[in-house]
């Protein structure tokens, strides 16, 4: 099955334009070791719009989510070829350093990782390196802390208690509050509502659906109800390799590649 789609070339039905990308991937490959985990990802992400990223489990959703912000680099023996395009900058450009990369191009992560520091620490994080400070500052994260949904929860303890010592559900939303507290312009979420029940998960739908005025978002799931709910593009992966990239509602009902059908019709993944 490899063989019949290594040199695929991505179905993409209305491409987006390069003047309306926010990033664009051209011909990506990367290797986990001798591991190879991409191949030939080309792609652009619409500016303030909302791209899904699907597909079966191990088929690069994350990956692919990760190399956008030179997450990976993290990862040791990952080497990457070709370009990932931010405002037309070749992030992986060796000029380029991952820390402003990753300052501008925010994330939140599969599993939560809060810092061994308080809720309100968490948060204030990369607002601190930004410079802001007092009540500003507090004002801020009070505000994320709302806007992920969490606020009420935590409002009478923020301040001193530790962010690994709250619920699954309440680490992710905790991830998400310190990921939205510094406005990236580029925001990447993997799988942000998996660990939420239904109450948070409207919330965080309707915080992407809010955020998307003023940033671009892409976001993985396995929920493809919840792709169909918030996002405008869906790209489906599989082995990774794009298999096929179009409007949402379009790729929803009229897919054009036979393994993207038999994805979103449950027939296999
Ligand atoms: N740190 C790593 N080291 C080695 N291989 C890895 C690493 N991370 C991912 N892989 C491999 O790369 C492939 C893609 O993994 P990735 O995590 O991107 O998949 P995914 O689509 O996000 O899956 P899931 O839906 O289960 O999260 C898999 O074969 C995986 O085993
Ligand atoms: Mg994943």
């Amino acid at each position: 099955m490899l063989e019949m789609l290594v040199d695929h070339e991505t179905v993409c039905t209305d491409p987006v334009p390069a003047s309306e990308a926010a990033a664009e991937v051209q011909n990506l490959n990367l290797y986990y070791g001798a591991k190879q985990a991409l191949f030939h990802i080309n792609t652009r992400f619409a500016a303030k719009k909302v791209t899904a990223i699907i597909g079966p489990s191990g088929c690069g959703k994350s990956t692919l989510l990760r190399s956008l912000n030179r997450m990976n680099d993290l990862v040791p023996g990952v080497r990457v070829e070709n370009k990932v395009l931010y405002e037309g900058v070749n992030i992986y450009d060796p000029q380029i350093d991952p820390v402003t990369v990753r300052r501008h191009i925010g994330m939140v992560f599969q599993k939560p990782n809060p810092f061994p520091k308080t809720i309100f620490e968490n948060v204030a994080f990369g607002l601190r390196l930004m410079g802001t400070k007092g009540s500003e500052l507090e004002d801020r994260v009070v505000e994320a802390l709302k806007r992920a949904a969490l606020w009420n929860e935590v409002a009478d303890r923020f301040k001193n208690e530790i962010g690994l010592r709250l619920s699954g559900g309440q680490q992710q939303r905790l991830c998400i509050a310190r990921a939205i507290a510094v406005e990236p312009p580029l925001l990447l979420m993997d799988e942000p509502t998996s660990a939420l029940d239904p109450i948070a998960t409207q919330a965080i739908e309707d915080l992407i659906l809010e955020l998307k005025n003023r940033y671009t978002v892409v976001i993985v799931t396995h929920n493809m109800q919840q792709a169909a709910r918030i996002s405008d593009r869906t790209l489906f992966m599989h082995l990774g390799i794009l298999v096929e990239e179009g409007p949402t509602s379009l790729i929803f009902t009229k897919p054009q590649h036979p393994y993207t059908e038999a994805y979103i019709t449950g027939r296999f993944g």
